[in-house]
Parts: structure tokens; sequence; C-alpha cells
């Protein structure tokens, strides 16, 4: 496999995954943006010959560096992504690079006819449409990395879509689900990136409290298994154990549970169809386990509501809900926009940029340029 991403906090529980399956799983490609140190030394514990790094100072100071294995082939930029993709030793490419960058080289990847585990999910929210028709084109499986996802596919499996009548993905509520709202004003960067369950980076921690994750998550959802915007919902679940319900036709639901850990559907991505034995344990049910439900609160969590809507309105509204959102996730992180005024940005960006159904990739990436040009201006008045 080749893994994208490496260095971050999916490709870190992915290399756990792959030291426990030494025997069924082998790394031949790695990637990073700048990281590296950390590269050299993933490629010196697995034995990973073919490396890139995507900042091309990073490459240069990796060149030089020495610390690569002898043999080593080191690519930079984004071609160097698209190249790794496509590795002819590589079946399954893992594309956890945080953001849309991972974008092309997803797209190689199907090209060349490999399965593609997806956990950048940003990715399906700009180019659903896209992906989906190369992964059909040219054969590849689509495998599910993000949680929710991965239970959606297993309770769906072996079930015709005729019978599904909607997905319930579960949220935690983030950070500051407990928080007063007068609070959320005065919200720092350090507070919005301690997650109660989930050890994530940066940009997916804050969606997690602000619920864009959940809204991004719910588009990811209607591409991945071919649903209607209203067959796709989510729910409060503070233990973040059941990470999704299905409900049939019949009125039947089923759930999947494991404990918050992402080894887990990353095992099954990379596994599928395949069981093995997990790398942490399962749940204890010898220990008293209490499992909530709640309403979303769409009044505290906006953004959810405005990826909603731009579910609904199709097109290239969701592209330019995903640009919106990192931006100004990018600007509040920088301590340069205050935590309220997120889905704020995200509102007039999606009212600033011209809507209308994109038919082609190209198409879909000037939205995506256009959308994060009016999101900066739009910073401006915010900050
Ligand atoms: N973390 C989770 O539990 C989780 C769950 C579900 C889905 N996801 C999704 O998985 C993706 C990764 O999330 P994460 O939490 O693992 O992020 P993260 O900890 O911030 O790690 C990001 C990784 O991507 C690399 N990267 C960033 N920009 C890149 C570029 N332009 N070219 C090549 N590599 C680049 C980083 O390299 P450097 O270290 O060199 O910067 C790092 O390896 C996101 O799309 C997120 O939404 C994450």
């Amino acid at each position: 496999m080749v893994l994208l991403g490496a260095t971050g906090s999916i490709g870190e529980s992915t290399l756990r995954v792959l030291s426990a399956h030494r025997d069924r799983l082998e790394l031949v490609g790695v990637a990073a943006r700048t990281n590296h140190a950390r590269l050299a030394q993933i490629a010196r514990d697995f034995g990973v010959k073919h490396v890139a790094v995507y900042d091309e100072a990073a490459g240069a100071a990796a060149r030089a560096s020495g610390a690569f294995p002898a043999g080593t082939v080191l690519r930079t930029g984004l071609p160097g992504l698209i190249e790794l993709a496509q590795l002819p030793a590589a079946d399954i490419v893992l594309v956890a690079v945080v953001g849309t960058t991972g974008l092309e080289p997803a797209l190689a990847a199907l090209a060349a006819g490999k399965d593609l585990a997806l956990a950048s999910k940003e990715i399906l929210v700009l180019a659903g449409k896209f992906i989906m028709a190369e992964a059909r084109r040219h054969g590849g499986k689509l495998l599910p990395v993000d949680s929710e996802h991965s239970a959606v596919f297993q309770c769906l499996e072996g079930h015709p879509q005729a019978g599904i009548r909607r997905i319930v993905l579960t949220a935690s509520g983030g950070a500051f689900r407990d928080w007063p709202h007068e609070r959320l004003a005065h919200v720092t960067p350090e507070d919005a990136t301690k997650h109660p369950n989930w050890s994530m980076g940066p940009k997916i921690t804050v969606d997690s409290a602000t619920l864009a994750n959940k809204g991004l998550e719910l588009i990811e959802a209607q591409w991945l298994f071919n649903l209607r915007p209203e067959q796709c919902t989510a729910v409060l679940h503070p233990q973040s154990i059941v990470h999704c319900l299905v409900e049939f036709t019949d009125g039947a639901m089923l759930a999947q549970l494991s404990p918050p850990s992402m080894t887990f559907p990353i095992q099954h991505a990379l596994l599928h169809p395949d069981r093995a034995p997990g790398v942490e344990p399962a749940l204890d049910f010898t220990r008293l386990l209490g499992l909530e439900f709640r309403p979303v609160d769409e009044l505290r969590f906006p953004c959810f509501n405005l990826a909603r809507q731009a579910m609904v309105a199709g097109g290239i509204a969701p592209a330019v809900f995903n640009a919106a959102n990192e931006v100004a996730v990018a600007a509040f992180l920088g301590g340069r926009l205050p935590f309220l005024a997120i889905p704020r940005v995200i509102d007039e960006t999606l009212q600033d940029v011209k809507h209308f159904e994109p038919e082609s990739l190209a198409a879909v990436l000037e939205a995506d340029a256009a959308a994060r040009r009016a999101a900066t201006a739009r910073l401006r008045r915010h900050a």
C-alpha cells in the first residue's frame, strides 16, 4: 500500500495497523507535506523505498539530510504525490492528506486501477461526482476510512439499496458541546483543538467543534452510498461508540459499535473483506456502558445547517462550503478570526459565489479557487 499523509494522526494510526499485520500489508510509498524527519524514520522502520515530500523546500532539506536509507527514491510536489499514487507495486492507496491536495493523487490512483482508501473527506465533498465516476470506470474499490462511513459500509454490506430508508451518522458534539453559548465568543484555538473523545489533527478537531465535520460527512456519505440528501442525517452521541445507524424501509436499524479509535476503521478498509484481530481491545461489557443520543441543536451548530443547505443545493455549493470552511478554520487557528465568525464567513461566501452545476473537474477547481478568494476577502470584515 501507499500512504499519503503518513506523518499525521490518521497516518500514525495506519502505521500501528501495518505493524500488527506485516504478514498481510506491505508499505511501499509514504508522503507528507514537510515532516521529512518522520518520513525518514518510517522509511527505515518499514523498509519503504518511495517517498514524496509535497513542500519543495522541505524536499530539498530531506535530500540534504542524509537520513533516508540508501536507494530511497525521493519525489517532491504534487507530481511526486501523483507518481506515488500510481506506483506499480501498490494495490491500495490510502489518502489521509488534510484538505483537498489529495484530490489529483486519488484520481490518479483510481485511473491506475488501484483501490482507494479515503480518509480525506474534503475530496469527496469537492469532487464526489468525478471520484465516483473514476472508480466506476476503472473498477477500483472505494473503501471509507472515516469511522462513520466505515460503519455505514459495514452495516450496508449485503443489503439491497432499495431497502435503505436513511442513514444516521453520530456526532460527538466536539469540544464545546456542553459550553454555554456566551462562552463561545471567547474560544481560543487551544480550546478548540481539545477533543473530548478522539485524538485527531487540528483542522478536523475544529471542524468537530463547529459540527462542520458532520456536515462534510453527510455530503461524503451521499456520494459513497448513492443517497439523496434527505436520506443523510445525524444525531449527537457524546460517547462516540456507535458510529452510525442505518434505518431500513421496514423500520429496523443496524448500528456499528467500536471504541473511539481510528485503528478500527483503518484496519477494516485495509483488510477488506477479511477480518483479523484488531490492534486495540474491543468494547468491554463487563463495565457499565451508557449510550446517549440527542438531536443536533442547529442553532448551536450553524455550520452543520450550512453544510446541509449546501448538500441540498448540490452543484458547486458543497465545494464552496468546503473551501470557505478551510479558509475560515485556517484563519481561526492562526488567531486571525474569532470562533463564532467561522459560520458567518461560510454563509457569506456561499452567497457571494455564483451557483452552477459543474460539468468538469476543471470547473469545480475554478469554483473552489473563487470560493477561497471570496472567503479570504470576507475574513477582513470579521477579524
Ligand atoms: N484524525 C482523524 O481521526 C480523522 C478521522 C476521519 C477523517 N480524517 C480525515 O483525514 C485527513 C487527515 O486528517 P489528520 O487528522 O490525520 O490530519 P493531520 O494530523 O493534520 O495530518 C495531515 C497529514 O497530511 C500531510 N499533508 C498535509 N498537507 C499535505 C500536502 N499538501 N501534501 C502532502 N501531505 C500533506 C501532513 O504532513 P506534515 O506532517 O508534513 O504536515 C500529515 O501527514 C483529513 O482530511 C481528515 O478530515 C481524520
